[in-house]
């Protein structure tokens, strides 16, 4: 095993290779307090890159309801009570990573979904938390129920266990921009991928009878546009842009400054030690207990950063710039109330309100119903 650095453990760890960063990182940010779960992004996935033969059951997109949404059912809970106690020591990580815990003879520590565990992934959908007695959320901070939604694609980790497990090395991380990639002609369906990524996001494909994954739209990333699932999301609440590691970080640049200066996303079960590449910002009305689990020892510094963003523009700006064109940002700035992109050349992308005008619309009451008393908004007349 050598040693490498991950930084969201902040320490060294054990890798089965030396695994050097790319040139630069695709990643994405996923703000969870917008999210619908239209699932708009799903079938954009699926209809740009999965509708094949041997293809219908997988979703490399896709949106689960959380505590009880599993796609594959389990994915989460089962790698995390297979590592044990995962503990913090303030930022610094003092369990074991699914690498450093991997049983002897094995590269990482994982299990294999059954088929069946594929077949509902709308498992869970709209459950809130609690006794079903509680349907609504009662007061501040936190409710006896809650729910959220989990946006999830491969995470094109920085040290990857499907990349990692597998012996034919058919899987790979490009230079050029860290995406992960299975190498159709090289695969032969060994499925040490499956049952390695601890995300569960490698598929495999029983008419080709080769693996498959989130390609993180490469085709597009190379024309500098962002993913389909951005691209398509009704709530805007997805980012495609590039990141740096801390010590590179420069505060211009979207992701940069929404992971290193702010710190208001996070990375998904950072603990297991894959270094994922894609952020959330956490939702605000969960219990930080589950959170903390979830997105690392962050969480709370991450809701204050959010909540706060109405009396910070620049913040506020950047998260306006969410959804507002299909071209990849490379800077940011805001100025005068205006937040605008840049593209790597400086041009302007796109400008947008930090605060949208607010319309109020006046009570408009029909002239034939003058004098009666009013009962309500006449949304039609
Ligand atoms: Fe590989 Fe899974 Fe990481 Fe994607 S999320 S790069 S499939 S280990
Ligand atoms: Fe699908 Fe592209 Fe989004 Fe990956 S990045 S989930 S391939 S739409
Ligand atoms: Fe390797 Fe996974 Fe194919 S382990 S051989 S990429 S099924």
């Amino acid at each position: 095993m050598a040693k490498v650095f991950n930084w969201q453990l902040g320490r060294e760890m054990e890798y089965p290779y030396e695994a050097p960063r790319p040139e630069r990182q695709f990643t994405m940010i996923m703000d969870t307090n917008k999210c619908i779960a239209c699932q708009s992004c799903t079938i954009a996935c699926k209809s740009t890159w999965t509708w094949g033969r041997g293809q219908e059951y997988m979703l490399w997109n896709n949106i689960e309801t959380k505590p009880y949404g599993f796609y594959p059912i389990g994915w989460d809970v089962n790698v995390l009570s297979l590592l044990g106690t995962q503990a913090w020591e303030g930022e610094t990580y003092g369990g074991e990573t699914v690498f450093e815990a991997a049983p002897d003879g094995e590269r990482v520590l994982g299990w294999s979904p059954d088929e069946a565990d594929w077949n509902h992934p709308n498992l869970g959908e709209d459950e809130p938390t609690g006794d079903g007695t509680v349907t609504y959320v009662p007061e501040k901070p936190h409710s006896m129920a809650w729910m959220y939604y989990l946006q999830r694609i491969c995470n094109h980790c920085t040290y990857p266990a499907c990349v990692a497990a597998c012996p034919r090395e058919a899987i790979y991380k490009r230079p050029e921009d860290g995406i992960v990639l299975v190498d159709q002609t090289r695969c032969r369906g060994y499925q040490e991928c499956v049952q390695a990524c601890p995300y569960k996001k490698t598929m495999f494909n029983l008419e080709t009878r080769v693996s498959e994954k989130c390609i993180g739209c490469f085709p597009k990333i190379e024309q500098g546009l962002q993913t389909q699932c951005t691209t398509v999301c009704i709530g805007r609440l997805r980012l495609t842009n590039f990141l740096s590691t801390p010590d590179k970080a420069d505060p211009r640049k979207p992701a940069d400054f929404l992971v290193h200066v702010k710190k208001i996303a996070l990375p998904l079960y950072p603990q297991l030690g894959l270094e994922p590449n894609v952020y959330y910002i956490p939702p605000v009305h969960v219990p930080v207990e589950y959170t903390s689990q979830m997105f690392g020892p962050g969480v709370q510094n991450a809701i204050d950063a959010y909540l706060g963003a109405k009396d910070d523009p620049e913040l506020l700006g950047l998260l306006m710039l969410f959804g507002a064109t299909e071209r990849i940002m490379d800077t940011f700035a805001v100025r005068d109330g205006i937040a605008y992109a840049y593209d790597e050349a400086g041009e302007e992308i796109v400008s947008v309100p930090v605060q949208e005008p607010t319309i109020v619309r006046p009570f408009d009451y029909p002239t034939e119903l003058a004098g009666e008393p009013a009962t309500g908004f006449l949304h039609n007349t």
